[in-house]
């Protein structure tokens, strides 16, 4: 139990690039009174072409920094880091019960509300090659019947800035009607960037397959992890919170078109600043 922490210290955020800034805008929607300081590892996205020690090696030092940077909690908003470098970081930064990952809240939901049903993860390569969320399913559900894909075209295509188009829209089509996906119940969108498409694929399915968006149900998991060691944050009303400078965003290379492409994630203007935590 870490009983050294104030609620009024930041939440630290990290993904291997941008994509997790849908999870920090969820997270400052609900949570306004929180300052959040994010970690944007551009310099070595993507992480789901690499190996699982490299990502682990990049998640670890990333921890350390949002730890030196006097963060309270460590949310992984990126799928592939949680699947490789989760287990590491909670060992490096002794943090266990505030570190927390995109994976175990979203299977909790799934388990919660399509118990025994078939569920579909789409997902990085990396991501959906760990196995990540049949394992954590399962552990739920050991019935559950997981099917997954890796769907490597989405992210680099949101990036770009397509989506709601005709072409992106025929990209999704195409890697949801593989047969692999067939009669699913639900579908867990395994990647960050995926909140943007989530109309796309709504849109693909009708109403037959709830699909989940695991942006707003790690916001939920972070507000009740704070709450439950008394370290949500009740003052600073508006100091913080949407369109507030108070934010801080942190890049490991910083590029005109990264910060213009965070704005899609963010939903705002976001004012990147280059840290590059690789230099000793
Ligand atoms: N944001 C990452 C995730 O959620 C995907 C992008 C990448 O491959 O780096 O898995």
């Amino acid at each position: 139990m870490i009983t050294n922490f104030k609620p009024s210290q930041p939440i630290g955020i990290f993904d291997s690039g941008i994509g997790g800034l849908t999870v920090a805008k969820a997270i400052t929607k609900l949570l306004p009174n929180e300052q959040i300081i994010y970690f944007g590892d551009t310099a070595h996205m993507p992480y789901g072409e690499k190996s699982a020690e490299a990502i682990k090696h990049y998640s670890v030092k990333i921890a350390e920094f949002l730890k030196f940077k006097n963060c309270k909690m460590i949310v992984i908003a990126c799928n592939t880091a949680s699947a490789a470098g989760f287990k590491a970081v909670v060992k490096d930064t002794g943090m266990k019960d505030l570190i927390v990952n995109v994976i175990d809240p979203a299977a909790a939901y799934v388990v919660k509300n399509h118990y025994r049903e078939r569920i579909g993860i789409i997902g990085t390569k990396r991501t959906i090659s760990s196995n990540v969320y049949a394992k954590r399913i399962a552990a739920l559900d050991p019935v559950a019947d997981v099917v997954q894909l890796a769907t490597p075209l989405l992210a680099p295509m949101i990036e770009e800035g397509f989506f709601n188009n005709k072409i992106s829209q025929t990209i999704i089509n195409s890697y949801l009607s593989k047969s692999r996906l067939n009669k699913i119940d639900a579908l867990i969108l395994g990647c960050t960037h995926y909140p943007l498409i989530k109309n796309e694929i709504k849109k693909y399915y009708g109403k037959k397959v709830e699909v989940i968006d695991s942006s707003e149900i790690v916001a939920l998991e972070v507000k009740e992890v704070l709450t439950k060691h008394k370290l949500l944050n009740t003052d600073n009303a508006g100091k913080f919170g949407l369109g507030k400078k108070a934010q801080q965003f942190y890049v490991s290379d910083y590029t005109q078109s990264f910060e213009e492409s965070s704005k899609i994630f963010f939903e705002e203007k976001v004012k990147l600043k280059q840290f590059n935590i690789w230099e000793d």
